[in-house]
């Protein structure tokens, strides 16, 4: 075999390596732009999947904090007797987030100037100690900053923006219900925060 021969067969075999070279290029993109195609598909049906468990994941965390209901606070017979306010206790089912909180809440139970029954919070509208009732003085007192009010909740002195907060009562079956809520604190007007 001369020279010329050796060099054309050379580049022959030079030529078929790179064809075999193309090739394998062209059959690596493919399988590549398969597999993103694969990939995308499975992405977009995880999303799709994933959808309703976030939802329901999520919900408590989207759903508003809620502690407001009715409770019953004893018979309208055994609370048309009282005198002076009297202290109850209800218990408010809270939701937080995934938590359920249980919680007792004080409220009074008291009579307005027409002798009719009115209940409220003992929360106080300053900055939320408990009120309490004194005998003695007639009169509301909140220990924190001696916020004073009247027996039918109104402001008498002391630091609070406004009167004790009056709540929603109902009558059922001759039982006093309460529309248990819980207001902002701080502020003149009363204001439903949950
Ligand atoms: S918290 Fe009641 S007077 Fe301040």
């Amino acid at each position: 075999m001369n020279h010329r021969e050796e060099m054309f067969i050379g580049k022959t075999a030079d030529i078929s390596q790179e064809v075999c070279d193309g090739d394998r290029i062209t059959s690596s993109s493919r399988r590549s732009f398969l597999g993103l195609l694969l990939g995308a598909g499975a992405a977009g049906v995880g999303a799709l999947l994933s959808v309703p468990l976030f939802r329901f994941l999520l919900h408590p965390l989207l759903t508003a904090t809620s502690s407001s209901s009715w409770k019953e606070v004893g018979s309208v017979e055994d609370l048309a007797s009282v005198t002076s306010p009297v202290k109850k206790l209800v218990k408010i089912e809270q939701r937080d987030g995934w938590r359920k909180i249980v919680s007792e809440k004080a409220l009074y139970v008291c009579k307005d100037a027409t002798g009719r029954l009115c209940a409220f919070s003992s929360v106080c509208p300053h900055l939320g100690c408990s009120i309490a009732w004194h005998d003695e003085k007639s009169n509301f007192l909140c220990p924190c900053h001696n916020g004073q009010f009247t027996p039918d909740g109104k402001l008498l002195g002391g630091p609070p923006p406004r009167g004790m907060d009056q709540l929603e009562i109902k009558i059922e079956d001759g039982l006093l219900m309460v529309h248990y809520q819980n207001f902002r604190q701080l502020v003149r007007h009363k204001e439903v925060i949950a």
